[in-house]
C-alpha cells in the first residue's frame, strides 16, 4: 500500500476542505433552489439546518476520518471492526459516483460559458431575454454538453492522480481567495442595478406562508449537499489530518465560510434577476441566465465575465476532486489499487454515467423518471435522500456505536480545551437524527399525491410539531446556559 500523505499545513487543509465544500453547490445550486422555493424563508431554514445538523455532523465525519486514517469505508472497519457498519461508507462511495456524474455536467456548462464569454457571445445579443434564453440552446447541444462534461472530469482526474499535497492542496490555496474577490464585485453591480430592490427583498424578507414541506425537505438536502456531508467526503479529507489539528474549530470554520459564499452568491444573483425581469424559479439555468446579464450591464464586464466563469470552474474543480477522491481513497485503501489505475478507471466510469444527465436538457428532455428528467432525478435522489440518510446513519454511528466517550476523546486530541464535547454529542444523539428523520419522512410523504397519505402526514405533523417546539425551546435555553457558563468559566480563569 502507498504511504498515507497528510496535509502540509493547517491553512492548506482549511482551504482544501472549504474548497471541497464551496463549489457549484453554493453558486449554482443554492440560488436556483432558493429561487424555486420562494426565497428568504427557505434561506432561514437552510441556515438553521447548517448550524444545527451541519456543524455536529462535520465534526463527526472529521473525527471519524482522523481517528481511522482511512477512506470512507475503511473508517467504519477500523472504528468498529467485525461489524457491517462499513456499508454506510459503501453507500457514500456510491453517492459520490452519482453526484460526480451530474456535477461535472454543470461544471461543463461553466467551462462552456467561460469560452462563450471570452468570445463575446453574450455581448452581441440584444435583450436580456435573449441572453437568458441562450442557456436553452447551449445546454441542449449534445456535443457541447457531453464534450465539456468530459473535459471537466479529465481535469479532476489529472489533479487527483497527483495526490494530496502537490495536487489538491496547492490548487486550493491560490484559487479560493480570488473567487471571493470577484463575487464581491458582482454583488456591487447587481445591487446597484435599477430595480434590484425587489430581488433583495425576495432574498432577505422571509414570507413563511410560502414555505412548503417540500421546501424544508430541499433546504435540508441543500445543507448536506453544500457542506459535502453524509457520503464520507469529509471523512476522507479528515483522514489526511494529523493529531495536531483542531477539529472543532476547523468544522465551524468550514461551515461558516461555505454558508457565507452561498449567501454572497444570493446577493449577486437575485437583485439582478429581478432587475432584468427574469423569473427566479427557472431551475438549473438560473446562474447562467442571470449573471451573464449582470456582466453585460457592467463596465469591464468583458473582463469580469470570463474571469468569473473561470473561477467558478475552479470552485467546481476543488469540489469535483473531493468527490473523485472519496472513490479513489476507497479503491486505494481497501482494494490496494494504485492511485493512477483507480483514477483512470473510475473517472471514465463517472463520465459514462453522466451522459444521460448531460443529454437531459436536449435529446432526453422528454424522458421521465418518476416525473423528472434523468438529471433532476439523480440530483434529487442524491441530495435530498441519499446524503441525509447517510448523515443520519453517521450521527447514529458516532453517538451510539462508536460511543460518546471515544468520540469526545478523539476531538480533544489537538484541542485539549474541547468543552463543547457534551453539547456536540447531545446534538448527535438526540437532535440530528430526529430532525433529519422527520424531514426525510415528510419529504417522502410529500412526493405522494394521494389524499390518504396527505391526511396521514397532516395528523403526524400536528403531533410532531409539539415535540419540535419543545426541542427548539430546549436548544435555545440550553445554548443560553452554555454561553453563560463559558463566560463564567473564563472570568474565573482571569
Ligand atoms: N459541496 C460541494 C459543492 O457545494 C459538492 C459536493 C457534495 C462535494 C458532496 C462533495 C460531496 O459544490
Amino acid at each position: 500500500m502507498e504511504k498515507r500523505e497528510h496535509w502540509k499545513s493547517k491553512f492548506g487543509f482549511i482551504l482544501a476542505a472549504t474548497g471541497g465544500a464551496i463549489g457549484l453547490g453554493n453558486i449554482w445550486r443554492f440560488p436556483y433552489i432558493t429561487g424555486k422555493n420562494g426565497g428568504a424563508a427557505f434561506v432561514l431554514i437552510y441556515i438553521g439546518c447548517c448550524i444545527i445538523v451541519g456543524i455536529p455532523l462535520i465534526l463527526a465525519e472529521l473525527s471519524l476520518g482522523r481517528r481511522s486514517q482511512r477512506d470512507a469505508v475503511g473508517t467504519f472497519k477500523v472504528v468498529k471492526p467485525g461489524t457491517r457498519w462499513f456499508w454506510i461508507g459503501g453507500m457514500g462511495v456510491a453517492t459520490g459516483y452519482l453526484i460526480l456524474s451530474y456535477y461535472s455536467v454543470v461544471a461543463g456548462w461553466t467551462i462552456g460559458y467561460f469560452f462563450e464569454s471570452l468570445l463575446g457571445t453574450f455581448r452581441k445579443m440584444g435583450s436580456p431575454q435573449a441572453v437568458a434564453s441562450y442557456f436553452d440552446t447551449f445546454s441542449a447541444s449534445p456535443l457541447k454538453a457531453i464534450g465539456f462534461h468530459g473535459f471537466f472530469i479529465a481535469l479532476c482526474m489529472i489533479i487527483v492522480i497527483r495526490g494530496i499535497q502537490g495536487g489538491i492542496e496547492r490548487a486550493c490555496k491560490l484559487l479560493m481567495p480570488t473567487l471571493l474577490g470577484i463575487l464581491l464585485i458582482c454583488i456591487i453591480r447587481s445591487i446597484t442595478l435599477e430595480g434590484s430592490l425587489a430581488g433583495l427583498s425576495f432574498f432577505i424578507k422571509p414570507d413563511f406562508s410560502k414555505l412548503s414541506t417540500q421546501a424544508i425537505f430541499e433546504a435540508l438536502g441543500q445543507s448536506f449537499f453544500t457542506l459535502s456531508l453524509g457520503m464520507g467526503a469529509v471523512i476522507t479529507y479528515g483522514s489526511y489530518l494529523t493529531k495536531k489539528d483542531n477539529l472543532a474549530s476547523s468544522g465551524v470554520m468550514i461551515t461558516f465560510l461555505d454558508t457565507l459564499i452561498a449567501i454572497l452568491a444570493g446577493f449577486a444573483i437575485f437583485p439582478a434577476i429581478f432587475a432584468f425581469g427574469l423569473p427566479p424559479d427557472q431551475g438549473p439555468g438560473l446562474v447562467f441566465r442571470s449573471l451573464t446579464n449582470v456582466f453585460n450591464a457592467m463596465p469591464g464586464g468583458v473582463v469580469f465575465a470570463p474571469l468569473f466563469f473561470f473561477l467558478l470552474i475552479i470552485a467546481a474543480v476543488t469540489s469535483g476532486i473531493s468527490l473523485l477522491e472519496v472513490i479513489t481513497a476507497y479503491f486505494v485503501d481497501e482494494r490496494g489499487w494504485s492511485r493512477r489505475k483507480t483514477v483512470l478507471t473510475m473517472g471514465t466510469a463517472a463520465f459514462l454515467l453522466g451522459i444521460p444527465a448531460a443529454l437531459s436538457f436536449g435529446r432526453l428532455q422528454g424522458i421521465s423518471i418518476l416525473g423528472k428528467t434523468p438529471f433532476s432525478f439523480v440530483e434529487s435522489l442524491t441530495a435530498n435522500y441519499m446524503l441525509p440518510l447517510g448523515g443520519l446513519m453517521i450521527s447514529v454511528f458516532v453517538a451510539y456505536i462508536w460511543g460518546r466517550r471515544k468520540a469526545i476523546d478523539e476531538v480533544k486530541v489537538g484541542n485539549p480545551a474541547f468543552i463543547t464535547g457534551r453539547i456536540w454529542v447531545f446534538l448527535l444523539r438526540y437532535i440530528c437524527p430526529f430532525i433529519v428523520a422527520q424531514i426525510l419522512l415528510f419529504g417522502v410523504l410529500s412526493e405522494f399525491t394521494s389524499p390518504r397519505v396527505t391526511s396521514f402526514a397532516n395528523t403526524l405533523r400536528s403531533y410532531l410539531s409539539i415535540i419540535d417546539i419543545v426541542i427548539a425551546a430546549g436548544v435555545i435555553i440550553g445554548g443560553a446556559i452554555y454561553i453563560i457558563s463559558i463566560k463564567r468559566a473564563k472570568r474565573k480563569e482571569e
